[in-house]
C-alpha cells in the first residue's frame, strides 16, 4: 500500500482526499508550507480504517510513494518545481482546477498549455501525471458519514499510472473510478469544475458528478 503525500494538503480539498485514502489503508502526509500548522490540521481530523493522517512540510509529502497536488492553481508550478527531484519516477495526481469567481459563477481560466495538468507534465517530465478528484465537494469527502457516492474522472497519458490511480480511487469509500482517457481531456475536465461549483452556488447544493449508463 503506497504512502500518499498531499502538497497543499491542509486545505479542504487535500483533507477530503486524505480522509478517503486513509480509510482505504494509505498512510497520508498533509504537506504544507508550515509543518506545525499541518500537524495541527492532521491531529484535528477524524480517521477511520487502518491508514493514518499526519502533517509535515511539502517536501516531506513529496517524499511519499505517490503525491497529490492540492494547491491553488496559480501556485501549483511554483510549489512543485523545487520538489522535482523528489517527484521524479512517481505518480503525481493533479486535482487542481484553474478557476476564478465572477459574481455568482465560477468560470474557467486557461493557463499556458491549456490545463494545470499539462503544465505539471511540462514541469515534471520524469513524473507520471494523472488527473483525478477535480469535481468532488471537499466537505463531503472529509465527512466520512456524508453518504457521498461520486464518480472520479481519471485521465493520463501514462496508462499504467492511470490504472493504478483507478484502483486506489475504487478502493476508497464513496468513490467510483471512471477512466476517462488521455491528457487531452485535462482542459475540459478541469473547466467542467466551474459548472459543478456554479450549479452548487445557484442551487445552494453540494452536488457531485455521477455518470449514468456505465456498466459496473
Ligand atoms: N475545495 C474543493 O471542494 C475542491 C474539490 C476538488 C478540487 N479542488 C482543487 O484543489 C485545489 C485546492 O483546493 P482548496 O479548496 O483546498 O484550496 P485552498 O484551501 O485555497 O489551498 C489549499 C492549500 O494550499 C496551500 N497554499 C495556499 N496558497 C499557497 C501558495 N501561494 N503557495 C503554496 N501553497 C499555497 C495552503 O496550505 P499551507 O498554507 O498549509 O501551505 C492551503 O491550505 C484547488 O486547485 C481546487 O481547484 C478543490
Amino acid at each position: 500500500m503506497e504512502t500518499v503525500g498531499i502538497l497543499g494538503g491542509t486545505g479542504p480539498a487535500g483533507r477530503g482526499v486524505a480522509a478517503r485514502l486513509a480509510v482505504a489503508g494509505h498512510d497520508v502526509v498533509l504537506g504544507s508550507r508550515d509543518a506545525a500548522r499541518a500537524s495541527d490540521v492532521a491531529s484535528a481530523m477524524a480517521t477511520r480504517g487502518s491508514g493514518t493522517i499526519t502533517g509535515g512540510t511539502n517536501d516531506e509529502a513529496a517524499s511519499c510513494d505517490l503525491v497529490v497536488v492540492a494547491t491553488p492553481w496559480d501556485s501549483t508550478i511554483a510549489t512543485v518545481t523545487p520538489l522535482r527531484a523528489r517527484l521524479d519516477g512517481k505518480i503525481v495526481i493533479s486535482m487542481v482546477n484553474a478557476l476564478t469567481r465572477e459574481g455568482r459563477e465560477m468560470v474557467p481560466v486557461y493557463p499556458p498549455r491549456g490545463s494545470v495538468a499539462a503544465q505539471l507534465a511540462f514541469a515534471l517530465p520524469q513524473s507520471a501525471i494523472v488527473g483525478a478528484f477535480h469535481h468532488l465537494p471537499a466537505a463531503q469527502m472529509e465527512d466520512l458519514d456524508s453518504g457521498i457516492d461520486a464518480d472520479v474522472l481519471i485521465f493520463s497519458d501514462d496508462a499504467p499510472a492511470r490504472e493504478r490511480v483507478a484502483e486506489i480511487v475504487g478502493a476508497s469509500p464513496g468513490l467510483r473510478a471512471v477512466v476517462a482517457g488521455s491528457m487531452s481531456l485535462a482542459s475540459p475536465i478541469e473547466a467542467f469544475t466551474a459548472v459543478c461549483i456554479s450549479v452548487n452556488i445557484r442551487h445552494k447544493a453540494h452536488s457531485y458528478v455521477k455518470m449514468a449508463g456505465l456498466v459496473e
